[in-house]
């Protein structure tokens, strides 16, 4: 059978970084992400065929790439027959831009579709985190948690939405610093980091406070208390990061820039608050009155930038 299915991409406003499993890729934090579009992967699969077959914007992935997706199909039946995946992103791939995040959401909803399983939004988000962590927060629009989960095999590790992309219009301005693909996965990133950074523990105790604080932000649509805890969920994350031995740097000389310049756009008081992943982009989260001022103060600075909407969920066409 064949199907198609279209995710965004969504950007965490506290933190997912390091696992309490590596298999199963459960997080050693709770996370909280908001979905973005116009960003999407557009994903269809034929399940069925003479060999298995992945193009991933119009090139035969070969290598790493091509088992990770195999494995990823493999979780939905051992014994399944050759599979073809054709998978587009109308963005930069695996540039800090969260490509894994709706790349893997939409592979597990049409893939599923297109094997004949019905599975609830609940089991797609545990099977799309096999394949990439954040990933399971993009089967819902609008402000998603992750939750830790107690059971070691992972099923109660899943996306729970907070509320839809009707419930707070904002804007994500991407402070493009580059597209070019990061030296270092997130998680190989995350791996590093967990095994050698002394901040580490910090880390994980602090984090379900964060997670709280952003969903009672959220509810009362609190920017400024949302953005604060945003930003310290980030600068910790990048601490852990730069403290990991040998240091994991993925900020560039623009991506310091860019966070000074958000700084001053609130001393003036614009609302402007800045979040990084794992690459050198920037993205500042504000509200739709102040979007052209931020991007105006910030075009200098990189080669471009992109201005997001608050998105909806992963569906299939
Ligand atoms: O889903 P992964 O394995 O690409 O990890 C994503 C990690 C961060 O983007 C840095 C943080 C997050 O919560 O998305």
């Amino acid at each position: 059978m064949n199907a198609t299915a279209i995710a965004h991409p969504n950007i965490a406003l506290v933190k997912y970084w390091g696992k309490r499993n590596r298999a199963l890729n459960l997080p050693a934090v709770p996370s909280v992400s908001v979905t973005l579009a116009p960003f999407e992967t557009k994903t269809s699969v034929q399940w069925g065929g003479d060999s298995d077959r992945f193009v991933i914007n119009g090139v035969a992935a070969t290598g790493a790439a091509q088992q990770r997706i195999a494995s990823f199909l493999n979780l939905i039946d051992p014994s399944r027959p050759p599979v073809f995946v054709d998978s587009t992103n109308n963005f930069p791939t695996a540039a800090g831009l969260a490509s894994s995040s709706s790349a893997f959401a939409a592979l597990a909803l049409a893939a599923t579709a297109a094997a004949g399983r019905q599975m609830v939004l609940e089991d797609l988000s545990v099977l799309a985190r096999q394949g990439s962590g954040s990933a399971c927060r993009s089967l819902w629009g609008g402000f998603v948690t992750w939750r830790l989960g107690t059971q070691s095999d992972g099923t109660d590790s899943h996306g729970v939405p907070i509320d839809n992309e009707a419930h707070w219009d904002l804007r994500v301005v991407v402070a493009l610093v580059s597209d070019q693909k990061k030296a270092v996965s997130s998680r190989d990133g995350m791996n590093r980091t967990q095994e050698s950074s002394p901040l580490f523990d910090g880390w994980v105790t602090s984090g379900p406070n964060d997670v709280a604080e952003a969903e009672a932000a959220i509810r009362s649509r609190d920017l400024e208390r949302l953005g604060t805890v945003m930003e310290h969920s980030t600068m910790k994350m990048v601490g852990t990061m730069v403290s990991a031995q040998p240091a994991v740097l993925y900020m560039k000389p623009s991506t310091l820039a860019v966070l000074h310049a958000v700084r001053e756009l609130r001393s003036r008081g614009v609302p402007a608050w800045s979040t990084m992943d794992a690459g050198p982009n920037v993205k500042v989260l504000t509200t739709p009155e102040a979007e052209a001022a931020v991007i105006e103060h910030l075009r200098p600075h990189v080669p471009k930038v992109h201005s997001l909407s608050v998105g909806g969920p992963a569906r299939l066409l």
